[in-house]
């Protein structure tokens, strides 16, 4: 499907996000032929740049970022522009009507706009509305769409007035709510593997997997987002979006096609299927956990109440596991285990399935599990682990492996990076990596009764940074009768 021309309207476009992610996603897009010529970014925030300056501070970050050069950068950024706007003020929306005209006549793009919501979230109702107050969301002159970023609300409650306040202006259609993970190449990868290989289907159920291990770790701290991070927490910023997508990946049945409402609608059932916890279960069944001082990377790194933007009395989460267990034919009873932390040892996010063992042990008493290690990042691949015999006398089983390696594909170094696909899914109007609405609310169901546990100052256990989060954790899956794998940045190691 090619794009059609059209404007790209990023509001945030003086943040962090932009400089970081989007534009380096527009620029790489555009360096690859995927934009064509006749697009335009127009940037708007408060501050008052121009579109001299903004050109400028994307250049700087594009050397920075993309280490771009050259006649290929100067093209590009012809394509970006800046308007100032008081966001909050829907008067002040007036300056964007010339601006668009402008850039519509000049790129032939007839209206067709794409707006991008990368300001912090309270604005994420108001803009809408001030666009939708000058005209601006009619689709009579071009289509109109709108990417809102994460988070989309702050617990259920919110999250739906959100969607009340964006529905008065675009319908659900047009509607885009990111979650970068959905992006990536090796979350989408657990689709194929699963729906396009006979082998894995008839065992991918309660029958042959005894259970799921789904690991988000970082090595890094908050960095420079503290003051968002600690309205926020590992539980807010990672596992309420990113990781229960991932589980929805793993753990959805098969859709019909693949288009987006038939995609979207296994990954919302399954959400809904997942078991309410009770207060009780939280506390049984979730462990919170808060980093401090300790080794990453043979570095001496601070505590979370050090970082900068963090109240010294916080009881904000940066660790998280949960126990989860799905209510459907296909899952009842087996247990899905999903971690996530910052300043654990190193950064990484996987899938591990962990199959039943044999019905009764014929060689030896520890034969190895099988398991298959979906790696999506870093070090990208699959990894199956198996038992053979060892070589020698007897019949000791050991463990062995068959490894893919995404590295190995000669294609694998033009994939595109999760904003790029997004971006031009979003610009090729293909709305099926995008959260629908229902699936959204299914999430932050799921998990508000933690909120509420947060909410009245629930326990949060300390650990140190490099290690692999509370002893509360292993607690957790040692009711199971397992251990957390404790993964290597690179695959290959076996730990
Ligand atoms: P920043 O704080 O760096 O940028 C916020 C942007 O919003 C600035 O351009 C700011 O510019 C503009 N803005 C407009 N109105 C207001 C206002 N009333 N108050 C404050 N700022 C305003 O945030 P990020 O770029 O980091 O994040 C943007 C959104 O993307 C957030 O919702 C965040 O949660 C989300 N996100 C960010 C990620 C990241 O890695 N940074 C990752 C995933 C999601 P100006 O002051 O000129 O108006
Ligand atoms: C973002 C979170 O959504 O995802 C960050 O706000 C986190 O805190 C990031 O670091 C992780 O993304 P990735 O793609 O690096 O795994």
């Amino acid at each position: 499907m090619n794009i059609e021309n059209s404007c790209i309207v990023i509001f945030g476009a003086s943040g962090d996000l932009t400089f970081r992610k989007l534009i380096p996603a527009l620029y790489n897009l555009f360096r690859v032929g995927r934009l064509g010529q006749h697009f335009s970014v127009l940037g708007v925030a408060r501050s008052e740049l121009t579109d001299d300056s903004f050109r400028t501070k994307m250049r700087d970050a594009l050397i920075k970022f993309e280490k771009a050069e050259g006649q290929e950068l100067e093209d590009f950024c012809t394509h970006l522009y800046y308007q100032a706007v008081n966001t909050s003020e829907a008067l002040d929306y007036a300056k964007l009507l010339p601006r668009l005209d402008e850039l519509h006549d000049k790129y032939g793009s007839c209206g067709n706009t794409l707006y991008y919501l990368s300001t912090p979230p309270s604005l994420y109702g108001v803009i809408p509305e001030c666009l939708a107050a000058h005209g601006l969301t009619t689709e009579e002159y071009g289509w109109k769409r709108i990417i809102v970023e994460k988070p989309f609300g702050y617990d259920i409650k919110t999250a739906k007035e959100l969607d009340e306040k964006i529905h008065h202006y675009f319908e659900e259609h047009q509607i885009y709510r990111i979650d970068h993970y959905l992006g990536k190449e090796t979350v989408q990868n657990l689709l194929v593997l699963r729906f396009s290989n006979g082998l894995f289907e008839p065992l991918w159920n309660r029958n042959f997997i005894d259970y799921v291990e789904i690991t988000g770790a970082e090595a890094i701290g908050v960095e420079e987002r503290g003051g968002y991070y600690d309205g926020s927490g590992a539980m807010r910023d990672m596992f309420q979006n990113h990781l229960l997508q991932v589980l929805a990946m793993v753990a959805m049945e098969p859709p019909a096609i693949i288009n987006a409402d038939s995609m979207r609608d296994e990954v919302a059932k399954v959400l809904h299927c997942l078991h309410p916890l009770t207060a009780e279960d939280v506390k049984n069944n979730v462990v919170l956990g808060q980093y401090v001082a300790g080794e990453v990377d043979d570095q001496m790194v601070v505590g979370y109440l050090a970082e900068k933007g963090v109240p010294a009395d916080s009881n904000t989460e940066t660790y998280m596991a949960i126990k989860c267990e799905i209510d459907n034919w296909r899952w009842a009873g087996v247990p899905f285990y999903v971690r996530t932390g910052k300043r654990l040892p190193t950064r990484v996010t996987e899938v591990v399935i962990h199959f039943k063992t044999t019905p009764h042990p014929v060689f030896s008493q520890n034969a190895p599990e099988n398991k298959l290690i979906i790696r999506v990042q870093p070090d990208e691949g699959i990894s199956m682990r198996f038992g053979l015999k060892k070589p020698g006398a007897g019949f000791e089983a050991k463990e062995v492996s068959m490894d893919f390696r995404y590295s190995d594909l000669s294609s694998a170094s033009s994939l595109l990076t999760a904003y790029e696909r997004l971006l031009l899914d979003a610009l090729k109007g293909d709305a099926t990596l995008f959260a629908r609405t229902d699936a959204v609310h299914a999430c932050w169901k799921f998990v508000q009764p933690i909120l509420d546990y947060k909410a009245g100052r629930g326990r949060v256990y300390e650990y140190e940074a490099g290690t692999w989060g509370p002893t509360e954790a292993d607690k957790l899956i040692a009711k199971h009768g397992k251990v957390w794998r404790k993964p290597s940045g690179v695959m290959k190691k076996k730990v």
